[in-house]
């Protein structure tokens, strides 16, 4: 048996992982030449406080834990968003927390938003969840007080189904959450709807 070290090991698991080329972004696996823009960025209350499991402060450490665990298999996935230029600007991911149906998550650094960035990466997401990992539903919560999100989730055709409570790790504490859920069928139908716009 062969141990590999951090170099092959980052390689080997990232030739498993999807490169998503949008209009302006690149999102891909995230490296451990990564952890010095991800903590720098992530280190932010406002980041921290409308995500599940990003904790506050935010250190390198923790940043270099979350390279080294994610895209470890089990169906969660994790990717980066740079702009077109390599610059890390967030991250947006799948992952699985009780059942089938897996929940998208995102986040960008404050410097980025504002611009669309999001909404461009989340649809990058939602469209290779369905398109090559033949998911049948997505799910997404956003804090009751996170209009942004709460925005691009309706922008991006998902659906209200309620309100619920979620732990929140910064916050050592539960918080109302809005909950969505995007189908399959919705999904082609919205997307066949923009193509046939795109090319009018
Ligand atoms: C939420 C977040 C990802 C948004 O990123 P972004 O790149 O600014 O988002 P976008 O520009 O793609 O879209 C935001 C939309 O919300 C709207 N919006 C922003 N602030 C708003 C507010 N206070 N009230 C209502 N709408 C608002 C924007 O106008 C835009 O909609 P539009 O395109 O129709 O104009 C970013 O603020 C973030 O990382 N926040 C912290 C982490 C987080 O909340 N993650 C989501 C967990 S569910």
């Amino acid at each position: 048996m062969t141990v590999l070290d951090d170099r092959s090991f980052e390689t080997y698991r990232e030739a498993s992982m999807p490169v998503l080329e949008t209009e302006r972004l690149i999102l891909r696996a995230p490296r451990l030449e990564d952890v010095k823009a991800i903590a720098a960025l992530a280190n932010d209350r406002r980041i921290a406080e409308n995500t599940r499991r990003i904790p506050h402060p935010y250190t390198v450490a923790d940043a270099e834990q979350f390279v080294r665990g994610v895209n470890a298999g089990g169906g969660e996935m994790a990717l980066v968003i740079t702009l077109a230029d390599g610059t890390l600007i967030g991250s947006c991911g799948l992952g699985l927390l009780d059942g089938a149906v897996p929940e998208i998550g995102y986040w960008l650094g404050v410097p980025y938003w504002g611009k669309g960035f999001a909404t461009e990466a989340v649809r990058a997401v939602i469209d290779y969840a369905f398109a090559e990992l033949n998911h049948h539903a997505l799910q997404a919560g956003a804090r009751v007080t996170n209009p942004a999100s709460r925005r691009i989730l309706e922008k991006c055709g998902f659906q209200w189904t309620g309100v619920g409570l979620c732990r929140i790790r910064a916050i050592a504490s539960s918080a109302p959450i809005d909950m969505f859920r995007l189908d399959r069928g919705l999904w082609a139908s919205l997307k066949s709807w923009r193509e046939v716009r795109r090319v009018a």
